[in-house]
């Protein structure tokens, strides 16, 4: 029978050491359940259920990734260093995203969205940067250094805009909820930040008020500032010409 490092031989182009081989072995499962996970959860409707569950996943499988890499990155030192800081990079801000999410300070959500994609993004370069030239040699390197935040930071940029919450918290009017939020007593929100951790039977819907607001919810905030826009437009246009 093949032992592991001449099983992996063809993936890493010359015959990996066994503690190398055993490093890979866990990252590669771990690397494929993570971005599974980690695409999955930013595609799940954001509420109790399967984004907090799938975003837990992710965030596991990303330590172990974290931790391979790390090992990996120092028995190939010079040649892999930048994978152990794109590694560093993604799981620093997912711990930032996750640690939100659980704590949920002042304005927590921002943190949570843009620490979490940000990660899927530098996860999803450093893949693409390490792997993808053995399967696409002839697309410029440039390609699979950018094309992650190419597609990523537009998505980001529209999370941000959808959840209008996260506009109001960056603007300063966030405090105010948060502080009338902060009074009420955990177990009275329906949808209180533990509700992904209760048994499936104890859970309980999201209720329209504590949902983030996505898609139609947020049209008349839209409406809303697109009117003041134009009024202000036309009254600007109203005013004599000095
Ligand atoms: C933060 C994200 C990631 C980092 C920092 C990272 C880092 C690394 C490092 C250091 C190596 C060893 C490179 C070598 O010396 O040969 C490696 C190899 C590999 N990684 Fe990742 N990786 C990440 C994400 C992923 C994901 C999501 C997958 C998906 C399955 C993956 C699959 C692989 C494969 C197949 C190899 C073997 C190819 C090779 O040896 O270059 N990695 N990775």
């Amino acid at each position: 029978m093949q032992d592991l490092p001449d099983l992996l031989t063809p993936i890493v182009g010359v015959r990996p050491s066994l503690l190398f081989s055993s490093l890979l072995a866990i990252h590669i499962a771990a690397g494929a359940l993570g971005y599974s996970a980690g695409l999955l959860a930013a595609l799940s409707p954001k509420r109790a259920g399967r984004h907090p569950r799938l975003g837990t996943i992710y965030y596991w499988a990303l330590a172990a990734i974290f931790v391979t890499a790390t090992g990996m990155s120092v028995l190939h030192w010079p040649e892999d260093a930048y994978l152990f800081v794109l590694g560093s990079l993604s799981f620093s801000s997912a711990s930032v995203g996750y640690a939100a999410r659980k704590i949920r300070w002042r304005g927590w959500l921002g943190f949570h969205i843009g620490g979490m994609s940000a990660s899927v993004i530098v996860l999803a370069t450093a893949f693409y940067v390490d792997n993808g030239p053995k399967f696409a040699s002839q697309v410029p390197t440039l390609v699979y250094w950018l094309g992650p935040s190419v597609v990523g930071i537009p998505l980001l940029v529209r999370a941000f805009v959808r959840h209008s919450r996260v506009m109001a918290d960056l603007q300063g009017h966030g405090a105010q909820r948060d502080a009338s939020r902060a009074c009420e007593p955990r177990t009275a929100h329906p949808a209180g930040a533990d509700s992904a951790l209760q048994p499936a039977s104890q859970r309980m819907p999201l209720t329209r008020p504590a949902r983030l607001r996505s898609g139609p919810a947020s049209l008349p905030m839209i409406s809303k500032w697109t009117m003041r826009l134009l009024m202000l437009g036309l009254l600007r246009g109203q005013q004599p010409q000095r």
